[in-house]
């Protein structure tokens, strides 16, 4: 009898967790729009602290300011363990002052790196408990301290940065892992308002968009184009495989090799949500914005002078509107397969410099980047995308405003 009321108790504990995982993590997403950044929010340890974490779809792992932490269940990573190998720790840190969040000896040493300020700091992994507001929790997190200091570049009221790259220590990675969800992440960067950030599981059953998502594979850059790496590592980052652009249906005509990926991983496209704005090699950025302003022109829309960092730039007056934003010559990303692009309307390829001047909000990326193509966060903007990282696609919807959705109106 007690066994059989043991065991019905047992199975009543794993459907309650079960139907809490099933949920998976859904976070809300906040635009600062002086930087154009945009940041989530979560708890973390005993005491729930909130941090604000500026979203990097590049980063490999959570890092935040701890000047203020304490949690009883914050614990370090010691150097030579099994997570410290998962977490690809480099080296053995210690402290010489009094033991805290971020002060340990015999700490498996993390490199976190803020962009904005392109610096990396010496730190050490740690773990604790991650809630999210609707309450999911995920034990035992990874993720390191940052010096105050290094927060500068950060959008005002955020204190960290969340990473999803494709990392084992990524939040959703541990999420997939540790609440048995698929690895899976869905995110919908809000013009304004709030967007979501769904973790295991995507988006999918949350709204009927996700009928419509266009699926494109995931590429693997064989070259680590993180800030600090082991020789041999390939790029934990979001490639996608765009093989040309087109201008309100025209091809540019640009040399082929500049969006393959070389043996040295340089070239090809991939996803940012730091860079603000997409930005292209020159010598895809010239036939672009020509191709743009003569389409442009075509319809009658008035060019005027450029303002920097923009280098093609139009009267608003000249410029209807339609459900999509101003009425602009559509660009495309061309990709694998019969007649896939990914379609960018006026909402993500105008920037409204003042209130009588739009931009095109695509940026000069210099004669010889890394990547040829880095779609950026404002290009992002109310387009649905899910990254399903067990069969390496990515989903997206293009303009939600087509189906007159936002991400704030899912
Ligand atoms: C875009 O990013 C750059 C570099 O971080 C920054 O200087 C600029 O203010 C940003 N632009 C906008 C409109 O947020
Ligand atoms: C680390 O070890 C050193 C040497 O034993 C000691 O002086 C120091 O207080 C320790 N630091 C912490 C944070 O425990
Ligand atoms: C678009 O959505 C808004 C808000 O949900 C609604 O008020 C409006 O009628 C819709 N417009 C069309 C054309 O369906």
């Amino acid at each position: 009898m007690a066994s059989s009321f043991n065991s019905f108790l047992f199975f009543l504990a794993i459907l309650v967790s079960t139907s809490y995982a099933q949920n998976g993590l859904v976070l809300p997403i906040r635009k600062d729009t002086n930087t154009l950044q945009y940041y989530t929010s979560i708890e973390m340890g005993s005491n729930r602290a909130t941090v604000n974490a500026v979203i990097n779809l590049g980063a490999q792992f959570l890092w935040f300011d701890c000047d203020d932490y304490t949690s009883s269940t914050y614990a370090p990573i010691p150097c030579d363990s099994k997570k410290c190998e998962i977490a690809k720790g480099i080296g053995c840190v210690g402290c010489n002052m009094p033991p805290r969040p971020g002060c340990t000896n015999n700490t498996c040493g993390a490199s976190p790196y803020n962009p904005f300020q392109d610096v990396l700091v010496s730190q050490g992994f740690a773990e604790d408990t991650l809630y999210s507001k609707d309450r999911v929790e995920v034990p035992q997190f990874p993720f390191s301290c940052m010096n105050t200091r290094f927060l500068e570049g950060l959008a005002s009221g955020t204190n960290g940065m969340l990473g999803l790259a494709r990392t084992e220590i990524s939040l959703h990675k541990q999420v997939a892992n540790k609440l048995n969800l698929p690895d899976k992440f869905s995110l919908c960067l809000p013009s304004s308002g709030l967007g979501k950030l769904y973790i295991g599981g995507g988006s999918s059953s949350k709204s009927d968009v996700t009928k419509s998502l266009i699926t494109t594979p995931l590429i693997i850059n064989p070259v680590s184009t993180a800030p600090a790496y082991t020789v041999g590592d390939p790029s934990d980052e979001y490639f996608i495989n765009v093989q040309s652009i087109r201008v309100q249906g025209e091809p540019l005509s640009v040399k082929s090799s500049y969006f393959t990926i070389d043996k040295d991983g340089v070239g090809g496209t991939k996803i940012s949500t730091i860079n603000n704005f997409t930005a292209v090699h020159s010598s895809i950025y010239k036939p672009l914005a020509r191709a743009f302003v003569k389409a442009a022109s075509d319809m009658k829309i008035k060019s005027v002078d450029a303002v920097a960092p923009f280098r093609a730039c139009f009267s608003s007056s000249t410029i209807s509107t339609a459900s999509t934003g101003p009425s602009v010559p559509t660009i495309e990303l061309v990709l694998p397969g019969n007649d896939v692009s990914w379609k960018i309307y006026g909402a993500n390829s105008m920037f409204p410099v003042n209130k009588n001047v739009m931009c095109l909000a695509f940026v000069d990326g210099g004669s010889s980047p890394r990547t040829s193509i880095v779609i950026g966060a404002y290009q992002l903007e109310d387009n649905l995308l899910e990254f399903d990282l067990v069969s390496s696609q990515l989903l997206f919807s293009s303009s939600l405003l087509l189906q007159n959705k936002t991400c704030s109106r899912l």
